[in-house]
């Protein structure tokens, strides 16, 4: 049984987690030594991405993440328990099994590099990552998850294409957006917010603010993309990927435990990154699309931008057979540190 400093530490680390849109849609559970991580269908279902959708296995692969590495850092030895798919009456992502710590670790959270990952939205510096690094990242793999680093400038400009591509598609899909406008909490300063997009961490223009209230509602949305809105929000969401001097892309099989990998590997990097000075900031737009392409989500009339985003895609990230994009990473030298997100209060998410 670890303490309950231990237990704290270590539901704080799956509390931290990046997670879709600040959703933050685990509910972290402890009993009989085993800390489970399920979906909280109470408090976020219909507000963001649901259960089982690749986000949310993205999202709770992050937690998985955090938890190994938290326990590891105490000397808490850990075994998980995956099932081969969820059940969607009693969304259970994963159990961890704690043992007793042979010789337990004092360890405060300011010294786990887990806690100082976040994301960083604002333009970087145009410097190269070392060589060193890059050739590190192409070697990193999760299981069935696997890591195409994409540095030459010609191909980078190509990612920015499809991210735009992907992005004109998202902004006509009446569901994506209105969980974007759900999540989006408006303050004039940031700290009030503790789950959901505070608009202070995004690098909005001057105006957008504003334009972003306008745009929430759907039907004006759809009114303002007659007029070409889309496509000049998706020109805007492109552009740093445009400038960034390297992207990082999580590749893998679809299958329930396969993006649990993925996202395992996703929060891996992005904390090594971080640790090392390094900004990420994720896009997750071409890997959505691709998903709902999958599942014949995409809108009417817009499947043929669909398949064209799917072919590009496949040839710049060389998918092998089953595989798709599960995360796209722009990183690089930071040139501001940036608003950080906030999370709810631990007690909101736990069952103890
Ligand atoms: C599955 C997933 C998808 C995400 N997609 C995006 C994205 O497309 N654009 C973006 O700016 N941030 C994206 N994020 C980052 C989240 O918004 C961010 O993790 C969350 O707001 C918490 O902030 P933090 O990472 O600083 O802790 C994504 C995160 C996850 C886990």
């Amino acid at each position: 049984m670890p303490t309950s400093g231990a237990l704290n530490l270590i539901l704080q680390a799956a509390h931290q987690a990046p997670s879709a849109d600040n959703s933050q849609p685990w509910r972290l559970g402890w009993f009989n030594q085993t800390l489970s991580v399920a979906y909280d269908t109470a408090r976020v279902s219909h507000k963001t991405f649901p259960a089982d959708s690749p986000a949310t296995l993205l999202t709770i692969g992050a937690a998985q993440e955090n938890i190994t590495q938290a326990a590891n850092a105490i000397g808490h030895p850990l075994t998980w328990q995956v099932p081969t798919s969820l059940d969607p009456n009693q969304p259970v992502y994963c159990q961890a099994l704690l043992e007793q710590a042979t010789e337990s670790t004092q360890v405060s959270a300011d010294a786990l590099p887990l806690f100082k990952r976040h994301t960083n939205r604002l333009p970087y510096r145009a410097q190269r990552l070392p060589e060193t690094l890059l050739n590190t990242l192409k070697k990193q793999t999760e299981a069935s998850a696997h890591v195409v680093v994409i540095d030459q400038p010609s191909t980078i400009s190509q990612v920015a294409g499809l991210v735009k591509q992907a992005s004109e598609i998202r902004f006509q899909t009446r569901e994506i957006h209105e969980w974007l406008a759900k999540s989006l909490r408006f303050g004039k300063s940031s700290g009030s917010y503790d789950d959901g997009l505070d608009v202070n961490t995004l690098d909005l223009p001057p105006g957008g603010i504003a334009f972003l209230k306008l745009i929430s509602a759907w039907p004006r949305m759809k009114i303002l993309n007659l007029l070409g809105a889309y496509k000049a929000l998706s020109f805007i969401d492109s552009r740093p990927v445009k400038d960034a001097p390297a992207l990082v892309a999580i590749v893998g099989p679809s299958g329930f435990q396969d993006i649990l990998a993925a996202g395992q590997l996703m929060d891996r990097i992005w904390i090594d990154l971080n640790a090392q000075g390094i900004a990420v900031h994720p896009y997750y737009v071409i890997a959505d699309q691709l998903h709902r392409r999958q599942a014949g989500a995409i809108p009417a009339g817009l499947e043929k931008q669909a398949d064209a985003v799917f072919t590009k895609a496949r040839e710049i990230f060389q998918f092998g057979e089953g595989e798709t994009l599960q995360m796209l990473l722009r990183v690089g030298y930071p040139k501001k540190t940036p608003v950080l997100s906030k999370r709810l209060p631990l007690e909101v998410v736990c069952s103890i």
